[in-house]
């Protein structure tokens, strides 16, 4: 499959723009390699190309359970699969639910969600998907309210060929290695369903790193966020499960059902939740 590039001139803008901020601000973030300008080299992604969502089922959690589902595989076309998902759809792209990784890429790889502006400051201008966007502002009034201080949205949705950049600058900054650390190839990003949001204190800018999960304000939204239905995706130390180093600023709308029912369950990882095999590497 040819994915052919859309460009919107004032994307390339808007990007360019950001990345003087960026280069400005001396962000380290996962989007600081947008600043360096580069020429994308021709990375070694494969997105998957067969288009073939699967039905979306009526979910019909059950939090009080705990039975994990055994991982296994499916041949048809070797994506990791759980035999029992909890009937949570974690296949179709506008799942709220559904699972991206390196082992999952987006069964439509330029699937674009529905997004609305961010109700919670945007550096950026980047919007979200309506349903993330809603359980972030609720969390950012409230953490407010609870601390004083909130939080502002340093990454929100990005496209496929945003995060093309993104992943190409980063191979051409820090090397394809590190770069696969910390950065998703495109087609592989929860930041392309618009339900992930990667979020700094209010006044720390966009460097990011550890700096707000420090202060009282981070440890309520921490304790707090799964209240609202986020999960941190990619927590310490569990790199040979979810694919990244500790991303403390990510956290990804899953609703508020699975949120809790992990949190009550004591799960880390959405693979663990839902009997995946572990997504340290692309396949
Ligand atoms: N930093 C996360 C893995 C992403 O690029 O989506
Ligand atoms: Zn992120």
């Amino acid at each position: 499959m040819v994915l052919r590039r859309k460009r919107n001139p004032l994307f390339t803008i808007a990007a360019l723009a950001v990345g003087v901020a960026v280069i400005l601000s001396g962000c380290a973030a996962e989007e600081d390699v947008e600043a360096s300008g580069s020429p994308s080299p021709s990375p070694t992604v494969s997105p998957s190309p067969s288009p073939t969502p699967s039905p979306s089922p009526s979910p019909t959690p059950s939090p009080t359970e705990e039975q994990e589902p055994e991982p296994t595989q499916d041949d048809t076309d070797g994506r990791p699969q759980a035999s029992n998902p909890r009937g949570y759809d974690i296949d179709t792209p506008s799942s709220i639910t559904v699972v991206v990784s390196k082992t999952r890429p987006l069964l439509d790889v330029e699937y674009e969600p529905e997004t609305v502006p961010s109700t919670v400051h945007s550096v950026n201008g980047q919007p979200l998907h309506p349903d993330a966007n809603e359980a972030l502002a609720a969390m950012n009034r409230d953490v407010t309210a609870a601390t004083g201080t909130g939080f502002v949205l340093c990454s929100g949705y990005r496209s496929y060929w945003y995060q093309h950049d993104v992943y190409n600058n980063f191979v051409n900054s820090h090397g394809q290695e590190a770069a696969d650390r910390t950065s998703a190839r495109p087609g592989h990003s929860e930041h392309q369903l618009g339900l992930a949001a990667d979020i700094m204190g209010e006044g720390q800018g966009c460097a990011l790193g550890d700096a707000y999960t420090n202060t009282a304000s981070g440890q309520w939204v921490n304790e707090n966020a799964w209240q609202y239905g986020f999960i941190l995706r990619y927590p310490d130390g569990l790199q040979g499960i979810v694919g990244y180093h500790y991303e403390p600023w990510h956290w990804r709308y899953v609703g508020e059902d699975v949120a809790r029912d992990m949190h009550e369950g004591g799960y880390d990882t959405l693979e663990e939740y839902f009997g995946l095999p572990n997504a340290p590497d692309y396949l």
